[in-house]
């Protein structure tokens, strides 16, 4: 049985992907801030081969914790979910630069500490493979306005996860950044193009389809690749 790590899975597309991995007979193990108050979560983990783990991305302790935690564990899938907008002021004549800090903390360094602190774990699976929810709002290609913290976090964790997928190579690892689509969710809102069950679905397929020929690219939830 394969095992799936999913950041951020309380709320959201990680919720989501987490129901739509245990639907399909895998163990998850899913991270939140607050596994008390994750009652979806709690719930999933009645019926399903659930695990819930605390895991605050930016801290560094906690993610030492988690690695413990899974000493033993092999992991085939790692998914870098856990993000944030950074702040509602991104403006030219309005930056909040403290949200902006967090946004690379979440979006950006997270995303590398957990790849680089797990890579044993993935080392050990048969198809390991680490994807990251970037976002088409950090595609160079694209030339859109405002939202300066949230475009420029993830544009900075495509690169990182190209310059990654060049470094896990003769692990064997896959390394990819992935856009979900424009979600129904918290951050999304609720005039965006899909649901969460949508993009999970699609997200499920192109995972558990990835193989090394899709290391060092950008897809998207539709398996389609992503110009950078
Ligand atoms: N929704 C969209 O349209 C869209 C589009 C493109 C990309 N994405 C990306 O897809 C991912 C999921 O987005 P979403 O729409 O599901 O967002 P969401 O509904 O706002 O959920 C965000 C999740 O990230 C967690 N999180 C935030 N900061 C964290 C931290 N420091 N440590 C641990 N967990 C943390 C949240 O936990 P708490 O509940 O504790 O806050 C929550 O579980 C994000 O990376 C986002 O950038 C989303």
């Amino acid at each position: 049985m394969e095992n799936v790590l999913i950041t951020g899975a309380n709320r959201g597309i990680g919720l989501e992907l987490s129901r739509r991995f245990l639907d399909a007979g895998k163990r998850v193990i899913a991270t939140c801030r607050e596994p008390d108050e994750a009652i979806e979560l709690s719930n999933l983990a009645e019926s399903f081969e659930l695990l819930v783990f605390q895991l605050e991305v930016t801290d560094a302790e906690s993610v030492s914790r988690l690695r413990a935690e899974l000493e033993s564990e092999t992991l085939d899938v790692l998914i870098n979910n856990a993000g944030i907008m950074g702040g509602d002021r991104q403006s030219m004549d309005d930056m909040d630069y403290s949200a902006w800090l967090e946004a690379f903390e979440v979006n950006t360094l997270a995303p590398f500490r957990l790849i680089t602190t797990l890579r044993d774990n993935l080392r050990r699976a048969a198809n390991p493979r680490a994807v990251t929810l970037s976002s088409q709002m950090g595609s160079l290609n694209r030339k859109s306005k405002g939202s300066h913290a949230y475009r420029s976090s993830k544009a900075a964790i495509n690169k990182v996860m190209q310059v990654l997928s060049m470094e896990l190579e003769a692990d064997g690892i896959v390394a990819c950044p992935v856009h979900p689509g424009w979600v129904r969710t918290d951050m999304g809102g609720s005039n965006a193009d899909i649901s969460a069950e949508e993009s999970a679905e699609g997200l499920f397929k192109l995972i558990d389809n990835m193989t090394m020929e899709h290391t060092g690219r950008f897809w998207t939830w539709e398996a389609k690749e992503h110009p950078w």
